[in-house]
């Protein structure tokens, strides 16, 4: 690689820069329109590519032309590729056109969002958009919000505030000011990094409980309830229950209004996890799918799911605005202010926090809720054409979501199991599909995540999967 030798070339000079990103443009157009045609797969020949890595040692530097191109070539054949359209995997989205822009934007001002006085203008783009979404999800205005660095943050914040609400002692005392062990319910069907915020709370793991599903990926109420009156019967403190609206696995919603019930009875919070489902509610058609969400105390959505934007952005949302200031308040001399109206520092985890909101704010202003609702309703319509046409080769649908995910098992007579079947697909690259266990059993998992995914690609996976099938 070419050597440098610019004496600024952390901060050069602007014919320099726009020398730099006319290059950069050009070279991710053209990776990027050839993405479609390219395997989904990485096809990087790792050691070299770790022989290469390890002769930069930064003892030497290299043109940022050189080293950006460099970078893209191995981005182009050493990842998952999510922008493609046969990525069919987890929640990982292609990030939308206006979400890319945004951060281009974001990138040229580094905003610090987390005192007021420094962006005001950011921090208040950023509560428009949450204000909005507190609206479209029919919580009272009194709600507050604010972004995350995702799912797994907004969690973690619920289940501190839950740990406080019960007990005020909390953030100062910690565990030690609860009278017994605290409890956490949550679906054996939820996202299990329940377990590592309940580790890192200081509560440990021991205090979350898998409660048992229907059968059908949807926590069964009324073992939530039993296994409440044992442990408070034991002597355990029961604090949270959380309903998943989307289970990571398989999309689906657990029973909100009933979850509810139960934590109106044994005085208990109440999260739903929609870190993916969530955007639902953008759609007339299919948010009351979600009928519920409005009575939480608290909510994840994630922007970096369902509504396409890059990388990490979740949401928090809140009825207990006073219980966020109470938990994350610190006074310092060196912070211009510490307002716990709108500085974030002081009612949210991060300290330093980059302009999170702006890629969604960008995306919804550009296409408005309608277009959102349009993106959703496309990969619901896309899943029920593939269960469809599976059927009717004999394939089972097992797991009806009321979301853009199908979890399918090969007719009875195919020798393959869901996993040798999946193993062959990525194989064959053109598309990335997983396997799962749901309701104790393994299945083919298959979710739209990229906005450009049409029929077509359906029809392709169609034809490997019944191919993979018949060649068995
Ligand atoms: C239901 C659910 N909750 C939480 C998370 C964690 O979110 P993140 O990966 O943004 O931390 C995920 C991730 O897939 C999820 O599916």
């Amino acid at each position: 690689m070419k050597h440098s030798n610019s004496p600024n070339a952390l901060f050069p000079n602007n014919t320099e820069k726009s020398k730099t990103l006319t290059n950069l443009h050009h070279v991710l157009q053209k990776v990027k329109n050839q993405t479609a045609n390219h395997k989904v797969t990485p096809n990087a020949d790792i050691s070299t590519f770790r022989q290469q890595l390890n002769a930069i040692d930064f003892n030497q530097s290299i043109e940022l032309t050189e080293i950006s191109n460099w970078t893209i070539h191995q981005l182009q054949h050493g990842l998952v590729q999510m922008t493609h359209p046969g990525y069919m995997g987890l929640f990982n989205p292609a990030p939308t056109f206006p979400a890319q822009v945004a951060n281009i934007i974001c990138n040229a001002f580094n905003p610090q969002n987390c005192v007021w006085s420094h962006a005001p203008v950011a921090v208040e783009i950023e509560s428009h958009v949450l204000n909005h979404m507190i609206a479209r999800i029919g919580m009272p205005t009194t709600a507050t919000g604010h972004f995350t660095s995702g799912g797994s943050e907004a969690n973690a914040t619920a289940f501190v505030c839950a740990l406080h609400y019960k007990n005020s002692d909390y953030a100062e005392n910690g565990v030690t000011s609860f009278a017994g062990q605290p409890c956490i319910y949550v679906s054996k069907e939820s996202h299990l990094a329940w377990l590592k915020i309940a580790a890192t709370a200081g509560v440990g793991r021991k205090s979350i409980r898998l409660i048992a599903t229907d059968g059908q990926g949807q926590m069964d109420a009324k073992a939530l309830q039993k296994t409440i009156q044992t442990d408070i019967k034991s002597g355990h403190i029961p604090i949270m229950v959380v309903a998943t609206a989307g289970t990571t696995n398989a999309g689906k919603i657990d029973p909100i209004n009933a979850c509810r019930k139960v934590c109106d009875e044994h005085e208990m919070w109440l999260h739903v996890d929609a870190a993916w489902g969530g955007a639902l509610i953008v759609s007339e058609k299919y948010k009351n799918r979600l009928a519920g969400i409005e009575s939480a105390d608290s909510i994840t959505i994630d922007a970096h799911k369902w509504f396409a934007t890059s990388m990490g952005a979740g949401m928090f949302f809140t009825q207990h605005k006073k219980v966020l200031s109470s938990l994350f308040s610190v006074s310092t001399d060196y912070m211009p202010s510490n307002d716990i109206e709108q500085d974030l520092y002081v009612n949210s985890m991060l300290w330093s926090r980059r302009f999170i909101g702006l890629p969604l704010f960008m995306s919804l202003a550009t296409v408005g809720w309608n277009g959102y609702a349009q993106h959703i309703e496309h990969g619901i319509d896309l899943i029920a054409y593939l269960a469809k046409k599976l059927s009717q080769k004999g394939w089972q649908l097992v797991n009806h979501s009321d979301m853009a995910i199908a979890c399918v098992l090969p007719p009875e007579n195919s020798r393959l199991t869901p996993s040798q079947i999946v193993e062959k697909i990525i194989q064959k690259g053109e598309q990335w599909i997983s396997v799962t266990k749901f309701e104790n059993q393994y299945v083919i998992r298959i979710c739209i995540t990229n906005g450009m995914t049409t029929q077509k690609h359906i029809d392709d996976l169609i034809n490997n999967l019944l191919e993979s099938t018949n060649n068995d």
